[in-house]
């Protein structure tokens, strides 16, 4: 009986020593996990922060001049597989601390305008806001990508506030015009099928697609031009004037 119970105590002691063992391993993962949620949690703060900003300037253009700049606004979290997927493809350290320093596109925002002359209206309004910091532009309208990739991306970093801090956050926006996501939308779907073998004709036909979206954006802009003078339509927003110096930080 004795060593029977002998025995059971054994096993009970060795089943405590190996949970014991277990949560000792287990803590360290659990603070990245409650880390990591809480850095996901700042991102998303930080994307509220700049949706309100972009729809705010939205409402005040549509009282002032019966229209909206803004077509619609998207945006995104990066996904955790993602987030390691990229840190690993550019040889970075898998780490929070390094996911913080080195990506910065976690927070993402897209914002669909009209016109191409809103998207440049729409960044410069956005940036020249005394809480954000403008960080890098690229501005692939000016200077679009070999295949035809046409928009305007600006990272900036925002002030977030919370109980106990004020956190400075990258966002990195990107502004187009419908026809620029309908042509990087499907070219985005059309990449993930074709992947490796990307044929030499696919690649021609899909710049040549750009040009002619190209080609209708700038249609649209004179047309809307001429009406506007045709009519005498003033544009009420308080846009200040700005060269391409003030946003064009090109890399
Ligand atoms: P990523 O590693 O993709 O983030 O590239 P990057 O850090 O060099 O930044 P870049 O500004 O070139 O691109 C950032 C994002 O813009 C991408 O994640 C896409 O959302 C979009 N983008 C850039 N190039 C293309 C393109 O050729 N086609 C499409 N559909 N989207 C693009
Ligand atoms: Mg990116």
């Amino acid at each position: 009986m004795t060593a029977q119970l002998e025995e059971a105590l054994r096993d009970y002691a060795q089943t405590i020593e190996g949970n014991a063992q277990l949560y000792g391993e287990l803590e360290p993962l659990k603070d990245i996990t409650y880390r990591f949620q809480e850095m996901m949690m700042v991102y998303k703060a930080a994307i509220r922060e700049v949706r309100t900003k972009l729809e705010v300037l939205n409402d005040e253009f549509q009282v002032r001049n019966q229209r909206n700049p803004i077509r619609y606004i998207k945006h995104r979290v990066k996904k955790p597989e993602s987030i390691l997927e990229k840190l690993h493809r550019r040889g970075l350290e898998i780490s929070l601390d390094s996911m913080i320093q080195n990506l910065t596109d976690i927070a993402g925002v897209r914002v669909v305008c009209s016109y191409e002359s809103d998207i440049y209206d729409i960044a410069h309004m956005l940036t020249k806001q005394d809480d954000v910091r403008l960080l890098l532009t690229k501005d692939y309208i000016k200077h679009p990508k070999e295949n035809g990739y046409r928009s305007l991306h600006i990272l900036i970093e925002i002030p977030v506030f919370f109980s106990d801090r004020k956190q400075f956050v990258k966002v990195e926006v990107q502004i187009r015009t419908m026809a620029m996501d309908f042509w990087a939308s499907l070219e985005h779907q059309l990449r993930y099928k074709s992947e490796e073998d990307r044929d030499e004709e696919i690649v021609n036909a899909l710049r040549e697609c750009a040009e002619d979206i190209h080609a209708t954006d700038k249609k649209m802009q004179s047309i809307y031009e001429k009406i506007k003078s045709d009519h005498m339509m003033e544009e009420n927003m308080y846009i200040d004037k700005y060269n391409d110096d003030d946003i064009i930080n090109f890399v």
